[in-house]
């Protein structure tokens, strides 16, 4: 679980991770949203590189005990987290989950969903979600008017969220691959690579999508914030959650 981003788009304060949603820090409510699942035996916290003992500290006063949950550094960039997460994983370990510390509601359907189709034999699996909006391609320009490009049929357009699950070699290898290239200083005139899937896609790997759900949705601004506690005030109020 990368949790090491600053959340910079939420406004000043605290790293992302560690804002409250309901009281309880963002990074507790996913964590648990993956220990719900079956399928899940250990989860790898990548924390702020000068947090790892408050993550530690907080993880251990959630109600966690007992679940296998290990703590590392984080890098500067989410990829960068991604594999020093995957670096702490004991070798026999064959398929791993990628979650975002950032979507705390994802429900427990779609970690299962997502374990359940790499066990079937996918390589890389992502759940995603139709989208509302129509997009375009822009030429980027700061300030605006922005010449659109093209509009992309919507039809076959997908929202991209996480879990997003692997056979633990392919992950492992293209995140190698990539180190590499970035050493080299081949990445540039490439894209950046936004998710582990897209990774996986760059070095000629096959992805395929399972249905994600729209309470798997990224908090990244602050009406996510709000979106998200009414969320969980509607699941409380449904049980006890
Ligand atoms: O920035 P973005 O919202 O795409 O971040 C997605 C996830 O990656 C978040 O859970 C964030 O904490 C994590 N991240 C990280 N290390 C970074 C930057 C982001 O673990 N350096």
């Amino acid at each position: 679980m990368p949790a090491a981003g600053r959340g910079e788009r939420l406004g000043p304060g605290a790293p992302k991770a560690l804002r409250e949603l309901g009281g309880v820090p963002l990074l507790v409510h996913a964590v648990r949203a993956l220990t719900r699942s079956r399928a899940v035996g250990l989860v790898v916290v990548a924390a702020p590189a000068d947090g790892v003992a408050e993550v530690v500290a907080l993880l251990d006063g959630h109600g966690l005990e007992g679940k296998d949950i290990r703590v590392v550094a984080g890098g500067a960039t989410r990829q960068e987290s991604v594999r020093l997460g995957l670096a702490a994983i004991p070798a026999e370990v064959g398929i791993v989950l990628v979650h975002d510390a950032a979507r705390p509601l994802v429900p427990v359907e779609v970690v299962d969903a997502v374990a359940s189709a790499v066990r079937a034999g996918a390589e890389a699996v992502v759940p995603a979600v139709p989208l509302a909006d129509t997009v375009k391609r822009v030429e980027p320009v700061r300030g605006g008017p922005e010449p659109v490009l093209d509009t992309p049929d919507r039809a076959t357009l997908r929202a991209v969220q996480t879990p997003q699950g692997f056979r633990r070699e392919a992950l492992a290898e293209v995140h190698a691959k990539a180190l590499a290239e970035e050493s080299a200083g081949d990445a540039g005139a490439l894209p950046p690579v936004t998710d582990d899937a897209g990774l996986v896609e760059r070095f000629g790997g096959r992805v395929v999508v399972v249905p994600g759900h729209e309470e798997a949705f990224k908090v990244t601004r602050p009406l996510d914030l709000v979106l998200a506690e009414a969320v969980l005030a509607r699941r409380r109020a449904a049980d006890a959650y």
